[in-house]
């Protein structure tokens, strides 16, 4: 059995490896390490694995094994490789950590190879369908609530209203949760489209209503404005009585220790993949929801769109009057 992690790295994927490793010693699987996520796969860079290999890592942020997105694993010729490789280090089955590029990957390629996959959801953007939580996303919501705590402390110094984007890709959860839980006086997510009308009132409204500094949270997503800063030219052109700055939070919210949410999912996900290996289901990834462990179609996690919480819109709706 091999694994590797693919994409842009999040915080936890170290303590998923660890799972894997120690479950597959646990019930005899050996286990290959693959470096450099596909990219490894096709230059054939594998290295066996025991217990300690994977000592003293459940704390560490990043992946050991190395990450990359890889252009070649997208051709045929690419795929071909990695599979002659596999056969030529009689690995049976593959378990990929990564987020929906990663898993698309692993679907062509088991649709061409019969490869045994299975998948476990690991990026900061929550956007996976199939599983309430994606491995980091906790611990880049906690990097990105201290960033915020501490905008917000100079931006009341000075009576500024900030615009700060974070991560996300095409979603808005690392912005809606942030946004929340750091009392943000509006939320911009591309999956609602505030308009810059509303935006304006709203940011009017917060003024007359007696609030010197502001923040604004924008998903790098949200197409609102052009991007972040031309957003804040026009805010500060239409409001002339604001002062605006924009900080653009970026590859932090990648780094750190994982949360201890996010090492305990990572470990129950790392234990379920080969559990799930073992009574020969694959082709699935492996989600968590209401707390238990579960198992989506590799199809459907890739076909599926995540969904924006309904009920976290409304709650920064009511907060920021
Ligand atoms: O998917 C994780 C993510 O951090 C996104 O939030 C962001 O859009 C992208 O990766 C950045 O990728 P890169 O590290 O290649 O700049």
């Amino acid at each position: 059995m091999a694994f590797l992690t693919s994409g842009g790295d999040a915080p936890g994927m170290n303590a998923v490896i660890r799972a894997i490793v120690r479950s597959c010693i646990y019930n005899n699987i050996t286990p290959v390490a693959i470096y450099k996520g596909y990219d490894g796969l096709i230059q054939g860079e594998f290295e066996e694995m025991n217990a300690r290999s994977v000592k003293g890592i459940i704390n560490k942020g990043g992946t050991f094994i190395k990450t990359a997105r890889s252009s070649e694993f997208k051709t045929k010729s690419g795929r071909k490789k990695a599979y002659n490789n596999l056969l030529d280090s009689s690995i049976d089955a593959l378990v990929v950590i990564g987020g929906d590029g990663t898993f698309n990957g692993a679907h062509i390629f088991n649709n061409e190879y019969k490869i045994p996959v299975i998948g476990i959801p690991a990026t900061i953007d929550n956007d996976i369908f199939g599983t309430s939580h994606t491995v980091g996303f906790d611990s880049a919501l906690n990097t990105v609530v201290q960033a915020i705590d501490k905008i917000r402390d100079t931006a009341s110094s000075h009576n500024r209203l900030f615009f700060i984007e974070v991560m996300g890709k095409d979603a808005g959860h690392i912005a809606l949760n942030t946004g929340v839980a750091a009392g943000a006086e509006e939320i911009l997510i591309p999956e609602e489209n505030l308009g810059l009308r509303r935006l304006i009132k709203s940011l009017k409204r917060s003024k007359n209503t007696g609030k010197s500094s502001s923040i604004v949270v924008v998903a790098e997503g949200d197409k609102i404005g052009k991007n972040v800063f031309e957003l804040k030219d026009y805010v500060e052109k239409h409001l002339p009585d604001y002062e605006a700055r924009v900080s653009v939070l970026g590859h932090i919210q990648r780094g750190g220790s994982p949360t201890c949410f996010d090492r305990i999912l990572a470990s129950r996900m790392g234990v379920k993949a080969i559990d799930s290996l073992l009574k020969n289901k694959a082709q699935v990834m492996i989600g968590i929801k209401n707390n238990k462990m579960c198992l989506t179609p590799l199809i459907e996690a890739v076909k599926g769109k995540s969904k924006i919480d309904s009920e976290l819109l409304r709650i920064s709706d009511i907060m920021s009057i």
